[in-house]
């Protein structure tokens, strides 16, 4: 069994295995980016903890909104189907957005993805672990709940680091299943029964990875169909102006038609020999601008370039309900779901953001208040004792205004939970 934890380790990234050892060195959780190992005592107690998201930011809340409003299987006998009563009706959720670090699509480019994928196991001990820091105050606190499951809302985070937050969770022999959103956003596709060709909207970080054409060509190869022509467009600027980030000035639908434009010609030049028809909403903020982006297609069909390159009717893929259904079934296999009768031991959800830990000496911020972009992207990994950022509650006042303008009106039930 050693021997087994010993290979599962060597398989992480060098990075996320020193994070392992740390963690597993500081078994009581007091530690920054560690966890109490004792918290997944018997089934019993693992059941009734609850189930961690997390996302590089609030777009997340997007995956948060489908897991709290989905019914498509019956509770009771779990088959296929609505039945009146949400999926996840009795379970309760632990959100974490890491605002500090974001955007995790640009630190490819930066050439920091030793950096992001370490980012991202800590993302994943935070959930596991008690301790989190208050709005105001000099120490950390460790009254957080652990949880049982892992849901990676970002594609960026899962595209970096799925495998290693899976590996570590293996080499920490704790049992927490993980879910990403791409594996699950590649099912979508499957499920969509596309005819025409694929493509992918995200960051630049999640289209560099190729994590998207890989895992479609995978799921519907394993489907035994034919793979299409898969074409991807990253966007550097669709998500800030999604969020309202006034470092973004155009009109969402703007940017919409920028990028629709760039992946229609990636399609284009992939020479394929029928329509564009299947786009998968590939971060977790596009599904917000869904009809600003179809607008952007309808628009192009205008130009006799595309006409016949874009089909008449889009297929969106949104990777989270699909996401939503694989927690469903993975809860559901690892016996982990609560019964009928039985509460989680939280009563109300949970929500966390990360901010900038001001009193740490050698932070270095902008005159926002936020991390100073080239301090962010020069940032190595391996510093477990140096906190640059803390993890505090995340209330509504917290949200820049933009971005609760959009939670309020279109993600009502994250809404609700938020302002208890
Ligand atoms: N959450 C990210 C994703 O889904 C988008 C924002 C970011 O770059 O951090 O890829």
């Amino acid at each position: 069994m050693k021997a087994l934890a010993s290979i599962l380790l060597l398989a992480v990234t060098a990075h996320a295995a020193d994070l392992v050892e740390h963690a597993r060195a500081h078994p009581d959780g007091k530690a920054a980016f560690s966890f109490d190992a004792s918290a997944w005592g018997d089934d019993e107690a693992t059941r009734h903890l609850p189930i961690g998201v997390f996302d590089s930011g609030i777009g997340g809340l997007t995956v948060l909104e489908a897991l709290l409003t989905l019914d498509a299987f019956h509770n009771e006998t779990l088959q296929p189907g609505a039945d009146g009563t949400p999926d996840f009706a009795q379970e309760r959720f632990i959100y974490f957005g890491d605002q500090a670090n974001m955007p995790y699509g640009n630190y490819s480019a930066a050439n920091r993805t030793d950096y992001l994928r370490e980012l991202i196991v800590k993302d994943a001990i935070f959930l596991l672990g008690r301790r989190f820091w208050p709005a105001a105050g000099t120490g950390p606190q460790f009254t957080k709940p652990p949880v049982k499951a892992i849901v990676i809302a970002c594609n960026t985070a899962t595209a970096y680091g799925l495998e290693d937050i899976r590996r570590s969770v293996a080499a920490w022999k704790i049992p927490v299943i993980v879910v990403g959103v791409v594996e699950a956003g590649a099912r979508g596709v499957l499920e969509s029964k596309t005819t025409g060709g694929i493509g992918v909207l995200a960051t630049v970080g999640t289209c560099a990875s190729g994590v998207y054409p890989r895992k479609i060509t995978q799921t519907l190869g394993l489907a035994g169909q034919s793979v299409p022509v898969i074409a991807q467009q990253g966007s550097a600027t669709l998500a800030g102006a999604i969020e309202g980030d006034a470092a973004f000035p155009e009109s969402v639908a703007a940017y919409a038609i920028k990028e629709a434009r760039a992946l229609a010609e990636a399609y284009r030049d992939s020479k394929p020999t029928q329509p564009l028809q299947t786009i998968v909403l590939g971060c977790t903020h596009y599904p917000l601008a869904k009809d600003e982006i179809d607008t952007a297609f309808a628009s192009l069909r205008h130009e006799p370039a595309f006409r016949d390159l874009i089909a008449e009717k889009r297929i969106f893929v949104n990777p989270a309900e699909a996401t939503a259904k694989e927690l469903f079934r993975e809860l559901a296999k690892a016996k982990l779901r609560l019964k009928p009768d039985e509460r989680c031991s939280i009563e109300h959800g949970q929500f966390y953001l990360s901010v900038p830990r001001i009193e740490q000496a050698g932070i270095q911020l902008a005159a926002d208040g936020t991390l100073d972009k080239d301090y962010k992207y020069s940032r190595s990994p391996g510093r477990f004792e140096f906190e640059d950022t803390k993890n505090i509650p995340l209330t509504p006042a917290l949200i820049p205004a933009n971005s609760a303008k959009l939670v309020r009106e279109r993600l009502p039930a994250v809404w609700q939970s938020l302002s208890r």
